[in-house]
């Protein structure tokens, strides 16, 4: 198979992760970078042995071996460089969120649509083995209709430094100051547990929610940094399918680095997930266990990651999930729930 060819634009904390993942598929290599900062693509080309440094977006996107691109700029910016990208006939990794707002995520579903060209969102958790495994066993209808969902996101780097110090650290301190683009916790981490969630239960339909900003200390501002974004979002979820769930994200999770807990309860069944432990365990309460109110851990099988699906539907000419698709339903819920959190109020989501 021939190699395929990848560019990365925006060579800040996740790009690492972008770069390792694509190192890891045999037939792909990453052959070019841009970064705004022209100094810091430089040194990530230089960290990584990448032989193309870009002085432009339209440089990267001219560049005919170029066949697939990440897009790792903030997320406030994913819109406007995420529209070039397509419209240059690359295909597209977008990190989480797809967009800030549902008018944008509906325009970038539109223009995939009229390019034809793979696109997928990084919504990295959904891909582990027991989330596959979740999915497939509600899909399969056996914990029969889902009445209750309790859903986590915590990490708890504003209290640890195994992440190093966040007072120091710039990709940090912008996440906790909407002056530089941020929507807080609830757009950052709230976006992979409505994808993660949806993607078991089904669609949300109305949400509730409240978020919050506690004080960090002394301080109300690093520099520029002024401390005001969510860093905890609490979210009341009313399913499709009649369920009602809870979702809980902070930042404020003291003593873990990430906590992704999903327990999905059915009225034949119910399943448990909590990544700290094992991202390829599920626990499962089914058949005669539902009477003696007994949980046992099963191993799920692998399940190949989305640089990999993304990679192989350049390949194949076959769209992977999660797309745009799935990103653009993740922003409307999301923007709903800022929504609610302002109105102070249901907010209905429409599809
Ligand atoms: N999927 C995940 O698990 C995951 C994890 C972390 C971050 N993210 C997402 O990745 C994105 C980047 O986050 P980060 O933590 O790496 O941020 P970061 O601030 O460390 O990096 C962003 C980089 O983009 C560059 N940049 C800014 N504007 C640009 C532009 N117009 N063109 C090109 N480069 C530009 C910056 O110079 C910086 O190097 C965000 O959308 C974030 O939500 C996803």
């Amino acid at each position: 198979m021939n190699n395929v060819n990848v560019g990365i634009i925006g060579t800040g904390a996740v790009a690492h992760e972008h770069l390792r993942r694509y190192r890891e598929i045999h037939n792909c290599v990453v052959i070019g970078v841009f970064d705004i900062d022209f100094a810091k693509a430089s040194l990530f080309a230089k960290t990584y042995d990448i032989p193309l440094i870009f002085n432009s977006l339209s440089e990267l996107l001219e560049c005919s071996q170029i066949c697939g691109v990440s897009v790792a700029v903030p997320e406030q910016l994913h819109y406007e460089v995420a529209v070039e990208v397509i419209r240059s006939g690359k295909a597209i990794l977008c990190e989480k969120p797809l967009t800030i707002k549902s008018s944008e995520s509906s325009q970038l579903v539109k223009e995939v649509q009229t390019s034809n060209q793979i696109n997928m969102v990084n919504f990295s958790y959904r891909r582990i083995p027991a989330l596959q495994a979740a999915h497939d066993l509600v899909d399969d209808g056996k914990l029969g209709k889902i009445k209750h969902v309790e859903a986590t996101y915590l990490n708890g780097w504003l209290t640890h430094t195994v992440d190093g110090n966040w007072k120091k650290l710039p990709h940090q301190l912008r996440r906790l100051s909407t002056r530089h683009g941020s929507f807080g916790v609830l757009y950052d981490l709230g976006s992979h547990l409505i994808d993660l969630v949806t993607y078991v239960v089904g669609d949300i339909i109305n949400v509730k929610c409240e978020t919050k900003t506690l004080p960090k200390g002394k301080v109300s501002k690093i520099d520029d940094y002024v401390f005001d974004s969510n860093d905890t979002a609490l979210i009341i979820a009313e399913f499709r399918s009649g369920a009602l769930g809870s979702l809980n994200i902070s930042r404020w999770g003291t003593g873990h680095k990430r906590r992704i807990r999903l327990n999905v309860f059915g009225e034949h069944g119910a399943l448990e997930i909590e990544t700290e432990k094992s991202e390829n365990h599920i626990n499962l309460c089914l058949e005669k266990n539902v009477l003696d109110a007994n949980f046992t851990s099963v191993e799920c099988p692998p399940a190949p990651n989305i640089y990999e699906l993304f990679i192989k539907g350049i390949c194949d000419s076959i769209q992977p999930k999660p797309s745009f698709i799935e990103g653009h339903n993740v922003t409307k819920v999301l923007e709903s729930c800022y929504m609610s959190s302002k109105k102070n109020e249901m907010v209905q989501i429409k599809y």
